[in-house]
This record gives structure tokens, C-alpha cells and sequence, in this order.
């Protein structure tokens, strides 16, 4: 049966501000114009290995799929703020970079037809392969599915009309590079929109679970705030930095904000444990009563986002970014 992609507004707990915008009319980088040196120096090294990042997306993509619904609608907001940005239309070619189960970039296939097309990609060929079915599912025909990594575009300079990704960037090793490869298959005058975490303090929803995991005495690779950590991007200002040095402008920067909601802490730990991971790894290892009291204590951190219907709604705070 076809997936319903005729979403509704999400509830009136979401609200968007635009924190910083330039005017769309200012004068727009040519995407002939020579790439900064540093990046022609950078580029010339391999990217970054992504080993890691594939094998741990694989792992965990049978869950992104059993869940695509509730993540997709969860961030629905940020995914139709960066869709408008991009504005497609008939007959243009959108790339989406790190599309997971893909469901931000349907939204946009739908507005490339007629005869416009969506480049789908992902570094997993798990999650790549969720999308295809994803997309089947939904009855769209215009999807093209690779797999590719954010760090080397296998595509040709100014190739495509607009780029769209969606808590990606954060994760990629070499993100200077990512932005320059953005940069040099975006057509002149395209336009880039992609949503990152916020700060951890404004997203309980993610870091009380790990926590709660650390609280017991484990810890989780990587810093989260270095490159591959899910707030390495959370500052508005490295945003525009990487943006600039890239050779993008006129910047449009807009925070939202959002919720998780859960029916349960149960609904929270299966989910969360399931999709993220390096957590699905650590509690993979566990016995199953040092889940059940990490589990206890979850329960006491998030007691406060109780809601009266007896469920939990813990808050998000996004970035969206746009650029051309
Ligand atoms: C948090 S998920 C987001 C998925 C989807 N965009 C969404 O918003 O639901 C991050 C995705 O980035 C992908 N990813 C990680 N590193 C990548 C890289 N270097 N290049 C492309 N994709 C990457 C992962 O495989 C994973 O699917």
C-alpha cells in the first residue's frame, strides 16, 4: 500500500524562528569559480574512512526502517523547511546526502515530476537499500538509490539544482570536505539546505539516555562534540564558518523546536537503543539486568516530561541551515 505522504503540520509544540537570514538576492558564488586553496590541498589527500560509520549505519538500518515513520515525522518540520528552501521543481535533480530510509527527500521528489529526478544516497548500502523500498512503497518513480559517502561525490561539478541532508553532516569525518563537494556539484544559483542537532542541553531526549548509560559506568566512543559526534554542528557560527570557507552564501539559519514522544520509557529505550549506533552496539553487550537498571534510572531522569495523557514528550532542538 502506497505510504500517505500528504503529512500534516506536526502539533503547535514545534515553532520555528528564524534566528539569522541574508536576503536570497545577494550575489552568488559562480560554481566555476576555483575552490579555495586549502581544499584543493585537502582534496588531494583520500577522504577520511568511513569503515566505521557504514558498519554501525548497516547494523542499525532494519531499525531505521521498522521506524521510518515516527523518526521522519519526529523532525517532519526541519525536513519541509529544508524541502521549501530548496524549492524543486519539474525537471530538476535534487541529491540528498546520508538519507537514511529517505523519507526528506521524497517529500522533495514528489515536486521534481514531471521529468525531474532525486538522487537518494547514503555511505550504507543497508540504508540505501531501505530507501529503495521506501520509495517503492510510496509509489515513486523518479529516485535514483546509490551508495555514497558525503566526503567524495561521485558526481559531476554543477550537476545538480539542489542538495538536501538531514542530521548527516555531523557525522562525517572530513566535514570541510563535504561542504566543498556540496559546493562544486551545486549548480550556480542552487540551493544546500541540511538540519543539525543543537546544543545537548536544548535536546534531553538524546542525552539523557546516554546519561543514563554513562551514570552505570559505560562509556561511548567518540566526543560528541568533535566531528562524528551528533553535536559537532550544534554552534550556529561553525555552521557559517564552514558554510563561507566553502565558498556557500546567502545563509539562512532557523532554530526549531520540537519533541520525542513516547508511550513509555520502554517505547523510549527500545526505540532510541534500536536507531542510534554506537548505543545499540554498548547495549547489545550488556546483560539484560544491567539494561533494566540503566532502564530504572532513565525513567527518573525523564520523569519530568511526563505528560498527563501518562506518555513522555522530551524536547529537540534542531538547526536548519540553507545556503547557495
Ligand atoms: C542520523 S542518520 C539520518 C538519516 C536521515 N537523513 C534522517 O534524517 O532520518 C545519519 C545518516 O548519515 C549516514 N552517514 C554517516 N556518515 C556518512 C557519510 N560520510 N556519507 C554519507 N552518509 C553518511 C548514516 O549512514 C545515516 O544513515
Amino acid at each position: 500500500m502506497p505510504l500517505d505522504l500528504s503529512f500534516e503540520r506536526p502539533p503547535p509544540l514545534f515553532a520555528v524562528h528564524t534566528a539569522t537570514s541574508s536576503p536570497g538576492d545577494e550575489p552568488r558564488v559562480p560554481v566555476e569559480a576555483p575552490a579555495p586553496e586549502h581544499y584543493v590541498a585537502d582534496l588531494m589527500s583520500e577522504p577520511t574512512d568511513v569503515t566505521f560509520s557504514r558498519a554501525t549505519s548497516d547494523r542499525v538500518a532494519a531499525a531505521w526502517e521498522r521506524y521510518r515513520d515516527r523518526i521522519f515525522r519526529g523532525q517532519q518540520q526541519l525536513s519541509e523547511w529544508m524541502v521549501d528552501s530548496v524549492d524543486p521543481k519539474p525537471g530538476q535533480t535534487v541529491l540528498e546526502l546520508a538519507a537514511g530510509p529517505g523519507e526528506t527527500g521524497f517529500l522533495a521528489a514528489a515536486r521534481l515530476e514531471p521529468g525531474g529526478r532525486l538522487i537518494s544516497t547514503d555511505v550504507s548500502d543497508a540504508m540505501v537499500a531501505a530507501a529503495r523500498r521506501g520509495a517503492e512503497a510510496a509509489g515513486l518513480t523518479n529516485v535514483e538509490f546509490r551508495t555514497m559517502d558525503a566526503q567524495a561525490i561521485d558526481l559531476r561539478d554543477a550537476s545538480v539544482d539542489g542538495i538536501l541532508c538531514r542530521f548527516g553532516l555531523m557525522f562525517v569525518p572530513e566535514r570541510a570536505r563535504a561542504f566543498a563537494e556540496m559546493r562544486r556539484v551545486l549548480r550556480r544559483g542552487g540551493r544546500l539546505a541540511y538540519g543539525v542537532w543543537g546544543p545537548p542541553d536544548r535536546n534531553p531526549w538524546l542525552t539523557h539516555l546516554v546519561l543514563a548509560i554513562v551514570q552505570h559506568g559505560h562509556q561511548l566512543p567518540g566526543d560528541p562534540f568533535a566531528a562524528g559526534g551528533p553535536f559537532s554542528l550544534a554552534a550556529p557560527d561553525d555552521n557559517r564558518a564552514m558554510l563561507d570557507a566553502a565558498g556557500f552564501n546567502s545563509v539562512e539559519l532557523v532554530e526549531i523546536d520540537g519533541a520525542q514522544r513516547y508511550d513509555s520509557v520502554d517505547e523510549y529505550w527500545d526505540v532510541q537503543t534500536a536507531i542510534s549506533g554506537p548505543v545499540a552496539v554498548l547495549v547489545d553487550g550488556l546483560p539484560a539486568e544491567e539494561c533494566a537498571a540503566i532502564k530504572e534510572t532513565l525513567a527518573s531522569m525523564v520523569e519530568p516530561f511526563r505528560t498527563d495523557a501518562g506518555g513522555y514528550e522530551l524536547p529537540t532542538f534542531a538547526l536548519g541551515v540553507a545556503a547557495s
